[in-house]
Protein backbone atom coordinates (compact mmCIF):
# COMPACT_ATOMS: atom_id res chain seq x y z
CA UNK A 1 0.00 0.00 0.00
CA UNK A 2 1.32 3.46 -0.82
CA UNK A 3 0.31 6.55 1.14
CA UNK A 4 0.80 10.10 0.30
CA UNK A 5 4.21 10.63 1.49
CA UNK A 6 5.54 6.96 0.49
CA UNK A 7 6.67 6.03 -2.91
CA UNK A 8 5.45 2.41 -4.47
CA UNK A 9 6.64 -0.62 -3.40
CA UNK A 10 8.45 -1.63 -6.22
CA UNK A 11 9.87 1.70 -6.76
CA UNK A 12 13.44 1.03 -8.00
CA UNK A 13 15.83 3.17 -5.87
CA UNK A 14 19.59 3.91 -6.58
CA UNK A 15 22.38 5.29 -8.54
CA UNK A 16 23.79 5.55 -12.09
CA UNK A 17 27.04 5.18 -13.65
CA UNK A 18 28.70 4.65 -17.15
CA UNK A 19 31.74 2.76 -17.81
CA UNK A 20 34.14 5.32 -19.18
CA UNK A 21 33.45 7.44 -16.00
CA UNK A 22 34.04 5.05 -13.76
CA UNK A 23 35.96 1.72 -15.08
CA UNK A 24 39.74 2.76 -15.63
CA UNK A 25 41.99 -0.03 -16.42
CA UNK A 26 41.34 0.95 -19.87
CA UNK A 27 44.22 -1.08 -20.94
CA UNK A 28 43.87 -4.30 -18.94
CA UNK A 29 41.75 -7.28 -19.71
CA UNK A 30 41.74 -7.74 -23.29
CA UNK A 31 39.94 -3.97 -23.68
CA UNK A 32 40.37 -2.09 -26.81
CA UNK A 33 40.72 1.74 -26.81
CA UNK A 34 37.59 3.60 -27.11
CA UNK A 35 36.36 6.71 -28.20
CA UNK A 36 36.04 8.08 -24.32
CA UNK A 37 39.89 7.44 -24.07
CA UNK A 38 41.00 10.27 -26.02
CA UNK A 39 38.87 12.53 -24.09
CA UNK A 40 41.47 15.34 -22.73
CA UNK A 41 40.58 17.27 -19.26
CA UNK A 42 41.68 20.73 -20.11
CA UNK A 43 42.11 22.99 -16.90
CA UNK A 44 41.82 25.99 -18.66
CA UNK A 45 38.66 25.42 -19.44
CA UNK A 46 36.79 22.51 -17.29
CA UNK A 47 37.31 24.31 -14.11
CA UNK A 48 34.99 27.38 -15.40
CA UNK A 49 31.73 26.90 -16.74
CA UNK A 50 32.03 25.56 -19.84
CA UNK A 51 30.72 21.82 -20.74
CA UNK A 52 31.80 19.78 -23.34
CA UNK A 53 34.76 21.22 -24.19
CA UNK A 54 36.27 18.68 -25.28
CA UNK A 55 36.18 17.68 -29.22
CA UNK A 56 38.82 14.86 -30.30
CA UNK A 57 39.46 15.25 -33.95
CA UNK A 58 41.32 12.90 -37.02
CA UNK A 59 45.01 15.10 -36.22
CA UNK A 60 44.54 13.84 -32.79
CA UNK A 61 43.82 10.09 -33.33
CA UNK A 62 46.96 10.92 -36.22
CA UNK A 63 48.88 12.28 -33.05
CA UNK A 64 48.55 8.92 -31.15
CA UNK A 65 49.08 6.58 -33.88
CA UNK A 66 53.07 8.55 -34.77
CA UNK A 67 52.94 8.58 -30.45
CA UNK A 68 52.91 12.16 -30.30
CA UNK A 69 49.49 12.52 -28.42
CA UNK A 70 49.66 14.66 -25.61
CA UNK A 71 47.20 15.89 -22.61
CA UNK A 72 45.86 14.77 -19.72
CA UNK A 73 43.28 11.64 -20.21
CA UNK A 74 41.25 10.90 -16.89
CA UNK A 75 38.65 8.74 -18.29
CA UNK A 76 41.59 6.31 -18.38
CA UNK A 77 41.33 5.61 -15.14
CA UNK A 78 38.04 6.12 -14.07
CA UNK A 79 37.38 5.72 -10.62
CA UNK A 80 39.59 2.51 -10.69
CA UNK A 81 35.96 0.37 -10.36
CA UNK A 82 37.38 -2.32 -12.41
CA UNK A 83 39.30 -3.28 -9.12
CA UNK A 84 37.36 -2.26 -6.41
CA UNK A 85 33.61 -3.07 -7.69
CA UNK A 86 32.96 -4.79 -4.70
CA UNK A 87 33.68 -2.31 -2.35
CA UNK A 88 31.21 0.41 -4.01
CA UNK A 89 28.63 -1.90 -4.55
CA UNK A 90 28.44 -2.31 -0.66
CA UNK A 91 28.89 0.99 -0.05
CA UNK A 92 25.65 0.99 -2.75
CA UNK A 93 23.80 -2.28 -0.82
CA UNK A 94 24.73 0.27 2.55
CA UNK A 95 22.87 2.97 1.13
CA UNK A 96 20.23 0.31 0.46
CA UNK A 97 19.99 0.52 -3.83
CA UNK A 98 17.76 -1.97 -5.21
CA UNK A 99 19.18 -0.48 -8.69
CA UNK A 100 22.07 0.34 -10.28
CA UNK A 101 22.80 1.84 -13.98
CA UNK A 102 26.02 0.90 -15.70
CA UNK A 103 26.82 0.38 -19.26
CA UNK A 104 29.12 -2.18 -20.47
CA UNK A 105 32.58 -0.92 -22.08
CA UNK A 106 31.81 -1.73 -25.88
CA UNK A 107 35.72 -2.53 -26.60
CA UNK A 108 35.62 -4.67 -23.41
CA UNK A 109 33.91 -7.14 -25.40
CA UNK A 110 35.05 -6.28 -29.13
CA UNK A 111 37.97 -4.75 -28.82
CA UNK A 112 38.09 -2.93 -32.59
CA UNK A 113 34.50 -4.06 -32.80
CA UNK A 114 35.25 -6.00 -36.01
CA UNK A 115 36.52 -9.31 -34.17
CA UNK A 116 34.26 -12.23 -34.85
CA UNK A 117 34.51 -13.91 -31.49
CA UNK A 118 33.76 -11.40 -28.04
CA UNK A 119 36.53 -10.72 -25.61
CA UNK A 120 36.32 -13.67 -22.62
CA UNK A 121 37.90 -11.55 -20.01
CA UNK A 122 35.91 -8.39 -20.86
CA UNK A 123 32.36 -10.42 -20.57
CA UNK A 124 33.78 -11.92 -17.37
CA UNK A 125 34.55 -9.23 -15.84
CA UNK A 126 30.71 -8.02 -16.13
CA UNK A 127 29.74 -11.39 -14.71
CA UNK A 128 31.49 -10.67 -11.63
CA UNK A 129 30.05 -7.08 -11.79
CA UNK A 130 26.48 -8.58 -12.42
CA UNK A 131 26.16 -11.24 -9.48
CA UNK A 132 27.54 -9.22 -7.17
CA UNK A 133 24.87 -6.75 -7.33
CA UNK A 134 22.53 -9.47 -7.71
CA UNK A 135 23.49 -10.85 -4.07
CA UNK A 136 23.01 -7.58 -2.46
CA UNK A 137 19.63 -7.29 -3.90
CA UNK A 138 20.34 -4.86 -6.94
CA UNK A 139 18.62 -4.69 -10.27
CA UNK A 140 21.35 -3.55 -12.81
CA UNK A 141 20.00 -1.38 -15.93
CA UNK A 142 22.33 -1.90 -18.63
CA UNK A 143 22.94 0.41 -20.97
CA UNK A 144 25.18 -0.79 -24.15
CA UNK A 145 26.18 1.98 -25.46
CA UNK A 146 26.96 5.05 -23.32
CA UNK A 147 29.09 7.73 -25.03
CA UNK A 148 31.59 5.07 -26.31
CA UNK A 149 32.90 2.82 -28.58
CA UNK A 150 35.79 1.04 -29.79
CA UNK A 151 38.36 4.20 -31.50
CA UNK A 152 38.68 1.34 -34.78
CA UNK A 153 34.78 2.25 -36.07
CA UNK A 154 35.98 6.09 -35.56
CA UNK A 155 39.38 5.31 -37.61
CA UNK A 156 37.82 3.26 -39.77
CA UNK A 157 34.16 4.29 -40.61
CA UNK A 158 34.01 7.82 -38.66
CA UNK A 159 31.41 6.41 -36.16
CA UNK A 160 27.86 6.57 -36.41
CA UNK A 161 28.55 8.60 -39.36
CA UNK A 162 28.75 5.26 -41.35
CA UNK A 163 25.93 2.69 -41.52
CA UNK A 164 28.90 0.20 -41.30
CA UNK A 165 28.52 0.64 -37.63
CA UNK A 166 24.97 -1.20 -37.55
CA UNK A 167 26.69 -4.27 -37.62
CA UNK A 168 29.43 -4.41 -35.32
CA UNK A 169 26.77 -2.96 -32.98
CA UNK A 170 24.05 -5.30 -33.41
CA UNK A 171 26.62 -7.90 -32.95
CA UNK A 172 27.72 -6.42 -29.47
CA UNK A 173 24.19 -6.38 -28.67
CA UNK A 174 23.74 -10.10 -29.56
CA UNK A 175 26.79 -10.99 -27.26
CA UNK A 176 25.78 -9.03 -24.43
CA UNK A 177 21.70 -10.14 -24.40
CA UNK A 178 22.52 -13.80 -24.71
CA UNK A 179 25.70 -14.09 -22.20
CA UNK A 180 23.23 -11.95 -19.51
CA UNK A 181 19.96 -12.77 -19.97
CA UNK A 182 19.59 -14.38 -16.46
CA UNK A 183 21.24 -11.24 -14.91
CA UNK A 184 19.86 -8.38 -16.37
CA UNK A 185 16.29 -7.44 -16.71
CA UNK A 186 16.72 -3.79 -17.18
CA UNK A 187 18.57 -2.51 -21.17
CA UNK A 188 18.66 0.95 -22.65
CA UNK A 189 20.28 0.97 -26.23
CA UNK A 190 21.76 4.46 -26.62
CA UNK A 191 22.45 6.76 -23.95
CA UNK A 192 21.27 10.75 -24.76
CA UNK A 193 21.39 9.95 -28.74
CA UNK A 194 20.13 13.82 -28.35
CA UNK A 195 23.38 14.84 -27.28
CA UNK A 196 25.13 13.99 -31.02
CA UNK A 197 23.68 17.19 -31.40
CA UNK A 198 26.01 19.08 -28.47
CA UNK A 199 29.29 17.17 -29.20
CA UNK A 200 28.85 14.39 -32.20
CA UNK A 201 32.46 12.63 -31.19
CA UNK A 202 31.10 12.18 -27.50
CA UNK A 203 28.08 10.76 -28.79
CA UNK A 204 28.30 8.87 -31.69
CA UNK A 205 32.38 8.86 -32.10
CA UNK A 206 32.55 11.31 -35.11
CA UNK A 207 35.38 13.54 -35.90
CA UNK A 208 34.70 16.49 -37.58
CA UNK A 209 37.90 17.07 -39.39
CA UNK A 210 37.11 13.71 -42.01
CA UNK A 211 33.72 15.06 -43.03
CA UNK A 212 32.75 17.74 -45.93
CA UNK A 213 29.35 17.79 -44.63
CA UNK A 214 27.97 20.36 -42.22
CA UNK A 215 28.03 19.62 -38.52
CA UNK A 216 23.81 19.80 -37.85
CA UNK A 217 23.69 17.51 -40.02
CA UNK A 218 26.41 15.22 -39.11
CA UNK A 219 24.59 14.99 -35.66
CA UNK A 220 21.31 13.86 -37.57
CA UNK A 221 22.79 11.58 -39.78
CA UNK A 222 24.82 9.65 -36.85
CA UNK A 223 21.42 10.11 -35.01
CA UNK A 224 19.69 7.78 -37.56
CA UNK A 225 21.96 5.39 -37.78
CA UNK A 226 22.22 4.75 -33.99
CA UNK A 227 18.07 4.79 -34.32
CA UNK A 228 18.42 1.68 -36.54
CA UNK A 229 20.64 0.12 -34.14
CA UNK A 230 18.64 0.85 -31.20
CA UNK A 231 15.83 -0.76 -33.35
CA UNK A 232 17.70 -3.58 -34.62
CA UNK A 233 19.00 -4.63 -30.57
CA UNK A 234 15.30 -4.34 -29.75
CA UNK A 235 14.52 -6.53 -32.01
CA UNK A 236 17.23 -9.02 -30.92
CA UNK A 237 16.42 -8.43 -27.56
CA UNK A 238 12.99 -9.62 -28.17
CA UNK A 239 14.18 -12.66 -29.74
CA UNK A 240 16.82 -13.33 -27.57
CA UNK A 241 15.31 -12.00 -23.73
CA UNK A 242 13.29 -13.66 -21.22
CA UNK A 243 9.78 -12.32 -21.44
CA UNK A 244 10.00 -10.03 -18.44
CA UNK A 245 12.97 -8.35 -19.82
CA UNK A 246 12.68 -4.18 -20.30
CA UNK A 247 14.60 -2.20 -23.25
CA UNK A 248 14.32 1.81 -23.15
CA UNK A 249 15.46 4.87 -24.98
CA UNK A 250 16.94 7.60 -23.16
CA UNK A 251 16.80 11.17 -23.56
CA UNK A 252 18.80 13.90 -21.78
CA UNK A 253 15.60 15.62 -20.99
CA UNK A 254 15.27 19.36 -21.19
CA UNK A 255 12.08 21.26 -20.73
CA UNK A 256 11.53 24.28 -22.81
CA UNK A 257 9.31 27.14 -21.47
CA UNK A 258 8.86 29.71 -23.95
CA UNK A 259 10.29 33.54 -22.35
CA UNK A 260 6.49 35.49 -22.62
CA UNK A 261 3.42 34.66 -23.51
CA UNK A 262 4.09 36.14 -27.32
CA UNK A 263 2.06 33.55 -29.24
CA UNK A 264 5.65 33.84 -31.50
CA UNK A 265 7.74 32.87 -28.41
CA UNK A 266 5.53 29.92 -27.26
CA UNK A 267 5.91 28.42 -31.22
CA UNK A 268 9.45 28.82 -30.60
CA UNK A 269 9.25 26.96 -27.08
CA UNK A 270 7.16 24.67 -28.73
CA UNK A 271 9.58 23.21 -32.07
CA UNK A 272 12.85 23.22 -29.68
CA UNK A 273 10.48 20.83 -27.12
CA UNK A 274 9.31 18.77 -30.38
CA UNK A 275 13.37 18.37 -31.39
CA UNK A 276 14.09 17.11 -28.01
CA UNK A 277 11.13 14.37 -27.97
CA UNK A 278 11.95 13.95 -31.81
CA UNK A 279 14.58 10.95 -29.88
CA UNK A 280 11.65 9.36 -28.26
CA UNK A 281 8.84 9.69 -30.90
CA UNK A 282 10.88 7.93 -33.20
CA UNK A 283 11.78 4.84 -30.30
CA UNK A 284 8.48 4.75 -29.17
CA UNK A 285 5.80 5.27 -31.86
CA UNK A 286 8.34 3.71 -34.72
CA UNK A 287 8.53 6.48 -36.74
CA UNK A 288 9.91 9.87 -37.72
CA UNK A 289 7.18 13.08 -36.56
CA UNK A 290 6.73 15.40 -39.38
CA UNK A 291 7.53 18.33 -37.41
CA UNK A 292 11.65 17.23 -37.74
CA UNK A 293 11.32 16.27 -41.57
CA UNK A 294 9.78 19.93 -41.59
CA UNK A 295 13.12 21.13 -39.60
CA UNK A 296 15.71 19.21 -41.92
CA UNK A 297 14.06 20.42 -44.86
CA UNK A 298 13.65 24.11 -43.87
CA UNK A 299 17.44 23.87 -42.81
CA UNK A 300 18.58 21.95 -45.80
CA UNK A 301 19.39 19.09 -44.18
CA UNK A 302 20.29 16.00 -46.26
CA UNK A 303 19.47 13.09 -43.63
CA UNK A 304 20.52 9.65 -46.24
CA UNK A 305 17.62 7.35 -45.16
CA UNK A 306 17.61 3.93 -47.34
CA UNK A 307 14.72 2.15 -48.13
CA UNK A 308 13.82 -0.47 -45.62
CA UNK A 309 14.42 1.84 -42.73
CA UNK A 310 11.13 2.80 -41.89
CA UNK A 311 9.87 -1.14 -41.39
CA UNK A 312 12.86 -1.11 -39.47
CA UNK A 313 12.29 1.95 -36.88
CA UNK A 314 8.55 0.35 -37.17
CA UNK A 315 9.44 -3.17 -35.80
CA UNK A 316 11.98 -1.99 -33.19
CA UNK A 317 10.19 -0.08 -30.28
CA UNK A 318 11.16 0.40 -26.98
CA UNK A 319 9.42 -0.85 -23.71
CA UNK A 320 9.97 2.22 -21.33
CA UNK A 321 11.71 5.85 -21.87
CA UNK A 322 15.11 6.51 -19.69
CA UNK A 323 15.72 10.13 -18.94
CA UNK A 324 18.45 12.20 -17.25
CA UNK A 325 17.28 15.28 -16.13
CA UNK A 326 19.69 18.39 -14.49
CA UNK A 327 17.61 21.74 -16.31
CA UNK A 328 14.97 23.68 -18.28
CA UNK A 329 15.64 26.28 -20.62
CA UNK A 330 14.27 29.29 -22.03
CA UNK A 331 13.67 30.54 -24.83
CA UNK A 332 11.82 33.16 -27.07
CA UNK A 333 11.02 33.74 -30.80
CA UNK A 334 14.81 35.66 -31.14
CA UNK A 335 17.71 35.48 -34.04
CA UNK A 336 19.33 32.69 -33.72
CA UNK A 337 16.80 30.83 -31.43
CA UNK A 338 16.14 28.26 -34.47
CA UNK A 339 19.61 27.18 -34.14
CA UNK A 340 19.83 26.83 -30.77
CA UNK A 341 17.82 23.54 -30.28
CA UNK A 342 20.16 21.02 -28.89
CA UNK A 343 22.01 23.24 -26.48
CA UNK A 344 22.42 21.89 -23.18
CA UNK A 345 22.61 25.24 -21.18
CA UNK A 346 20.07 27.65 -22.52
CA UNK A 347 20.77 30.21 -23.91
CA UNK A 348 18.41 32.91 -22.01
CA UNK A 349 18.55 32.94 -18.41
CA UNK A 350 14.99 31.99 -16.41
CA UNK A 351 15.27 34.79 -14.00
CA UNK A 352 13.03 32.23 -11.92
CA UNK A 353 15.79 29.75 -11.50
CA UNK A 354 19.78 29.10 -9.37
CA UNK A 355 21.96 27.93 -11.75
CA UNK A 356 24.73 25.21 -10.57
CA UNK A 357 28.41 26.31 -10.64
CA UNK A 358 28.52 25.33 -13.80
CA UNK A 359 25.65 27.58 -15.23
CA UNK A 360 22.91 24.56 -15.14
CA UNK A 361 19.69 26.35 -14.25
CA UNK A 362 17.85 24.83 -11.12
CA UNK A 363 14.62 23.34 -11.69
CA UNK A 364 12.55 20.38 -9.95
CA UNK A 365 9.74 21.34 -10.55
CA UNK A 366 10.43 20.63 -14.27
CA UNK A 367 10.83 17.64 -13.67
CA UNK A 368 7.29 17.07 -12.19
CA UNK A 369 5.98 18.66 -15.78
CA UNK A 370 8.53 16.66 -18.04
CA UNK A 371 7.10 13.60 -15.89
CA UNK A 372 4.06 14.35 -17.01
CA UNK A 373 4.30 15.49 -20.42
CA UNK A 374 6.11 12.29 -21.40
CA UNK A 375 3.20 10.05 -19.89
CA UNK A 376 0.97 12.19 -21.51
CA UNK A 377 2.35 11.73 -24.63
CA UNK A 378 3.31 8.35 -24.58
CA UNK A 379 2.11 6.32 -22.09
CA UNK A 380 5.12 4.23 -21.39
CA UNK A 381 6.86 3.87 -17.85
CA UNK A 382 9.30 6.35 -17.57
CA UNK A 383 12.41 5.55 -15.34
CA UNK A 384 14.06 8.46 -14.15
CA UNK A 385 17.79 7.36 -14.45
CA UNK A 386 19.94 10.44 -14.18
CA UNK A 387 19.46 13.39 -11.74
CA UNK A 388 21.52 15.28 -9.66
CA UNK A 389 23.91 18.32 -9.05
CA UNK A 390 27.49 18.53 -9.91
CA UNK A 391 29.32 21.02 -7.29
CA UNK A 392 33.07 20.97 -5.56
CA UNK A 393 32.87 18.91 -2.45
CA UNK A 394 35.33 20.18 0.84
CA UNK A 395 37.03 16.92 2.39
CA UNK A 396 36.99 17.83 6.52
CA UNK A 397 40.10 16.63 8.35
CA UNK A 398 37.79 14.65 10.42
CA UNK A 399 37.09 12.62 6.91
CA UNK A 400 33.51 14.82 6.41
CA UNK A 401 32.14 15.73 3.82
CA UNK A 402 29.40 18.21 4.46
CA UNK A 403 27.14 18.75 0.89
CA UNK A 404 23.97 19.77 2.57
CA UNK A 405 23.41 21.31 -1.17
CA UNK A 406 22.95 18.01 -2.70
CA UNK A 407 20.87 17.11 -0.06
CA UNK A 408 18.87 20.06 -1.01
CA UNK A 409 18.96 19.92 -4.70
CA UNK A 410 18.27 15.39 -4.85
CA UNK A 411 15.50 16.25 -1.68
CA UNK A 412 13.48 18.90 -3.92
CA UNK A 413 13.61 16.40 -7.45
CA UNK A 414 12.37 13.41 -5.43
CA UNK A 415 9.56 15.22 -3.97
CA UNK A 416 8.58 16.58 -7.42
CA UNK A 417 8.80 12.89 -8.61
CA UNK A 418 6.18 11.99 -5.67
CA UNK A 419 4.39 14.36 -7.08
CA UNK A 420 4.62 13.19 -10.31
CA UNK A 421 3.77 10.10 -9.52
CA UNK A 422 0.18 11.10 -7.65
CA UNK A 423 -0.54 12.68 -10.72
CA UNK A 424 -0.35 9.58 -12.16
CA UNK A 425 2.59 9.22 -14.22
CA UNK A 426 4.40 5.52 -14.00
CA UNK A 427 7.34 5.94 -12.67
CA UNK A 428 9.53 3.10 -12.71
CA UNK A 429 12.40 4.63 -10.41
CA UNK A 430 14.80 6.84 -9.70
CA UNK A 431 18.91 6.45 -10.66
CA UNK A 432 20.67 9.36 -9.07
CA UNK A 433 24.05 10.40 -11.34
CA UNK A 434 27.26 9.49 -9.81
CA UNK A 435 25.93 7.99 -6.43
CA UNK A 436 30.03 8.29 -6.64
CA UNK A 437 32.24 10.76 -7.68
CA UNK A 438 33.43 9.81 -11.08
CA UNK A 439 35.12 11.31 -13.74
CA UNK A 440 32.76 14.47 -15.23
CA UNK A 441 31.48 13.63 -18.59
CA UNK A 442 31.71 16.80 -20.10
CA UNK A 443 34.89 18.43 -18.75
CA UNK A 444 36.73 15.17 -17.73
CA UNK A 445 37.11 16.51 -14.75
CA UNK A 446 37.56 15.04 -10.83
CA UNK A 447 36.58 18.40 -8.87
CA UNK A 448 32.62 18.21 -10.23
CA UNK A 449 31.56 16.01 -8.05
CA UNK A 450 27.58 14.15 -7.74
CA UNK A 451 28.68 11.57 -5.39
CA UNK A 452 27.10 10.36 -1.78
CA UNK A 453 30.55 8.92 -1.84
CA UNK A 454 33.38 10.89 -1.64
CA UNK A 455 36.13 9.35 -4.00
CA UNK A 456 39.91 10.77 -2.45
CA UNK A 457 41.51 11.33 -6.02
CA UNK A 458 42.26 14.66 -7.80
CA UNK A 459 41.84 16.15 -11.44
CA UNK A 460 45.33 14.33 -12.68
CA UNK A 461 44.34 10.81 -11.16
CA UNK A 462 46.21 11.82 -7.74
CA UNK A 463 44.98 10.49 -4.48
CA UNK A 464 44.48 7.24 -2.50
CA UNK A 465 41.15 6.81 -4.17
CA UNK A 466 39.49 6.11 -0.64
CA UNK A 467 35.95 6.04 -0.22
CA UNK A 468 34.46 8.46 2.21
CA UNK A 469 30.81 8.37 3.07
CA UNK A 470 29.18 12.30 2.49
CA UNK A 471 26.27 13.91 4.84
CA UNK A 472 24.10 13.06 1.95
CA UNK A 473 25.07 9.27 1.99
CA UNK A 474 22.85 8.90 5.64
CA UNK A 475 19.94 10.61 4.06
CA UNK A 476 19.69 9.34 0.68
CA UNK A 477 19.68 6.18 3.16
CA UNK A 478 17.14 7.10 4.95
CA UNK A 479 14.86 8.30 2.18
CA UNK A 480 15.09 4.82 0.53
CA UNK A 481 14.60 2.95 3.76
CA UNK A 482 11.20 5.22 4.70
CA UNK A 483 10.35 5.01 0.81
CA UNK A 484 10.56 8.56 0.97
CA UNK A 485 8.74 9.41 3.82
CA UNK A 486 11.37 10.90 5.34
CA UNK A 487 11.39 13.55 2.76
CA UNK A 488 9.29 15.11 4.62
CA UNK A 489 11.56 15.42 7.35
CA UNK A 490 13.52 18.38 8.65
CA UNK A 491 13.64 21.07 5.39
CA UNK A 492 17.14 20.94 4.14
CA UNK A 493 19.70 24.02 3.26
CA UNK A 494 18.65 25.64 0.23
CA UNK A 495 20.95 25.14 -2.28
CA UNK A 496 23.79 27.37 -1.42
CA UNK A 497 26.33 27.26 -4.00
C1 LIG B 1 24.65 13.16 -18.74
C2 LIG B 1 25.54 12.02 -19.17
O1 LIG B 1 24.28 13.93 -19.82
O2 LIG B 1 25.21 14.09 -17.88
C3 LIG B 1 26.57 11.60 -18.15
O3 LIG B 1 24.78 10.91 -19.56
C4 LIG B 1 27.18 12.84 -17.53
O4 LIG B 1 27.51 10.76 -18.76
C5 LIG B 1 26.09 13.65 -16.87
O5 LIG B 1 28.23 12.58 -16.65
C6 LIG B 1 26.58 14.88 -16.14
O6 LIG B 1 27.38 15.65 -17.00
P1 LIG B 1 28.83 16.12 -16.56
O7 LIG B 1 29.38 16.81 -17.74
O8 LIG B 1 28.63 17.00 -15.39
O9 LIG B 1 29.58 14.88 -16.22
Amino acid sequence: MTDARTFPEDFLWGGATAANQIEGAYDEGGKGLSTSDFARYKPEVSDGADNFTFEVTGADLDAADAGRLEGVFPKRWGIDFYHRYKEDIALFAEMGFTTFRMSISWPRIYPTGLETEPNEEGLAFYDKVFDELLAHGIQPVVTLSHYEMPIELTRRYNGWLSRECLEPYVKFARTVFERYRDKVRYWITFNEMNMNLTSVYTGAGVVMDRTDRPEREVAYQATHHQFLGSALAVRAGKEILPPDARIGTMINRIEVYPATPRPEDVLQALREDQANLFYTDVQVRGSYPGSMLRYFADHGLNVEMAEGDDEILAEGTVDYIGISYYMSHMTADRPGAQEDVGLLVGAMKNPHLEQTPWGWPVDPVGLRISLNRLWDRYQVPVFIVENGLGAIDTLEDDDTVHDDYRIAYVHDHLVQVREAIADGVAVMGYASWGPIDLISCGTSQMSKRYGYIYVDQDNYGRGSGRRIRKDSFSWYRDVIASRGAALDGPEPTPLGR
